[in-house]
């Protein structure tokens, strides 16, 4: 080989090495700064908000980090209202490690999660989560966060079997509250009991039957997924069980599109922008089938994915692009929805889920028994468990810490 050359690429490489020091230096020294901003100094402390500090800091990759001194961040034997489809330990799971976990972003902390500061910042406030069996389970994880520092006697549970669950923090006049939608829009699934329906049909252009007990809400947290996995959707223009209706065979990832535009045209009309906060949830990952070979799910799983950037066969990339564009969309009309990634962060968390650890609501059969692997829940999480992270991102939104 010629030494000349050789001097040449060492040279190149000395350079290199020199720009990508620079670099790392440059990033290292905002890091200090933005630690030691005595105005904003979040990352151990309790300090209010300001909006600077995380701005630039991409919340959302990361990983998670064991830490049993911290989490859980509330026991879930004295949660008060705890729900019996995500008490994994209460129906006899054992290793609870997947408790003890914290979610640790690449360039900076999360801030604290501080119920008295949250509820402080509801007062006189509603916020209200809107979506599926999902949205609900992070909701339980909210109410469970806030749970320990509500007085007995103080808090209320108003549940009468309508859409509308509602968790009141009397002393701060304070609404916590969750609403079934699982489609968003209008659909034969939105009795919150009976929704299991063997042909879905959905309404996709209405949603004022929905959105009129949130519209005026103070804070509102969306999610829609898992309900539209299906190649077609049934769409029907016109009203239920109307004469007239014009139903119609839709392309999922149409259809989908459709009801968030509807979705998106009402809040763009009806929702105080100045006043109200708007996020999205991003699709929460399913492990029913994590293994590149088909027949395993999360069942008997206590080991995270630590393969970086895994995504699973339960997530659409093509479904979060529509999301991604719909807020782009009413971004460019003056209203800001943001979006809460959890996807890839819940991706690695395999062993979260409830699997056979959870209530049954059907007696189960005998070919249930003998083989639990087609039982077990893979879709929804344990708690405390993977929620209580999403909220502690929403948390850092909430009160502006982080920004886009
Ligand atoms: C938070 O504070 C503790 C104790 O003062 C310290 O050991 C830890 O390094 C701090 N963490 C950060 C991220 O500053
Ligand atoms: C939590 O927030 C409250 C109200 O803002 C504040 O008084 C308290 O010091 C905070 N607690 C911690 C541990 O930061
Ligand atoms: C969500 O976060 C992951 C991890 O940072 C990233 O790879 C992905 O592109 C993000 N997706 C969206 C829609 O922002
Ligand atoms: C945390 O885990 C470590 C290592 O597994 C263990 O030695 C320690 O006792 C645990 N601490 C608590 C508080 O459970
Ligand atoms: C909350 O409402 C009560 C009663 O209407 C009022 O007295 C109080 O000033 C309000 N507090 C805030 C922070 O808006
Ligand atoms: C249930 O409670 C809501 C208020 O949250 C009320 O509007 C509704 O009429 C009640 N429904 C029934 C069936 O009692
Ligand atoms: C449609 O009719 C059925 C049976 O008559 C009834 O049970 C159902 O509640 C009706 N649905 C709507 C949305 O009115
Ligand atoms: C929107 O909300 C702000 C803040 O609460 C309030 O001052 C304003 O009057 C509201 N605007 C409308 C049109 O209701």
């Amino acid at each position: 080989m010629d030494i000349r050359c050789t001097f040449q690429t060492l040279i190149a490489l000395l350079v290199a090495a020199l720009v990508v020091g620079a670099v790392y230096l440059t990033a290292e020294t905002g890091y200090d700064l933005v630690q030691e901003d005595d105005d904003h100094k979040l990352i151990n402390g309790s300090t209010s908000s300001s909006s600077s500090t995380y701005s630039g800091c991409d919340l959302f990759s990361g990983k998670w980090v064991y830490d049993n001194e911290s989490y859980p961040l509330y026991k879930e034997e004295e949660c008060t209202f705890m729900s019996d489809q995500l008490a994994c330990a209460k129906f006899g799971r054992h290793d609870l490690d997947y408790q003890h976990w914290r979610w640790q972003p690449n360039q900076c902390d999360l801030p604290r999660f501080n119920a008295t500061a949250l509820l402080e910042r509801l007062r006189n406030k509603t916020l209200v989560f809107v979506g599926d069996s999902l949205n609900r389970g992070q909701w339980v994880s909210m109410v469970c966060l806030l749970d320990k520092a509500i007085p007995p006697g103080l808090k209320h549970m108003h549940n009468n079997g309508s859409s509308l669950i509602t968790f009141t923090a009397k002393e701060y006049n304070a609404r916590i509250e969750f609403y079934w939608a699982p489609l968003l829009v209008e659909s034969n699934s939105d009795d919150p009991v009976n929704h299991k329906l063997p042909d879905r049909i959905v309404r996709a252009q209405s949603i004022e039957k929905h959105a009129r007990h949130w519209t005026n809400a103070d804070i509102l947290v969306f999610n829609t997924y898992l309900w539209w996995r299906r190649p077609q959707m049934n769409v029907l223009w016109g009203s239920f069980n109307s004469s007239d209706g014009i139903y119609k065979k839709v392309d999922m990832l149409r259809s989908y599109e459709m009801a968030l535009k509807t979705w998106s045209d009402w809040l763009e009309i009806h929702v105080n922008r100045t006043k109200t906060q708007m996020f999205f949830m991003s699709m929460s990952p399913t492990h029913e089938e994590w293994e590149k070979s088909a027949g395993q799910n999360c069942y008997t799983e206590t080991e995270q994915i630590l393969e970086e950037g895994y995504m699973g066969r339960g997530t659409d990339p093509k479904m979060m692009r529509i999301v991604e564009a719909t807020i782009d969309e009413l971004q460019n009309r003056g209203l800001n929805v943001q979006m809460i990634n959890i996807t890839q962060l819940s991706e690695y968390r395999k062993e979260g889920h409830p699997s056979i650890y959870r209530k049954q609501w059907e007696p189960l059969t005998q070919e249930q028994i003998s083989n639990p692997l087609i039982y077990a829940d893979c879709i929804h999480w344990c708690l405390p468990g993977v929620p209580d992270v999403w909220n502690e991102l929403l948390y850092a939104y909430i009160f502006n810490y982080a920004s886009n």
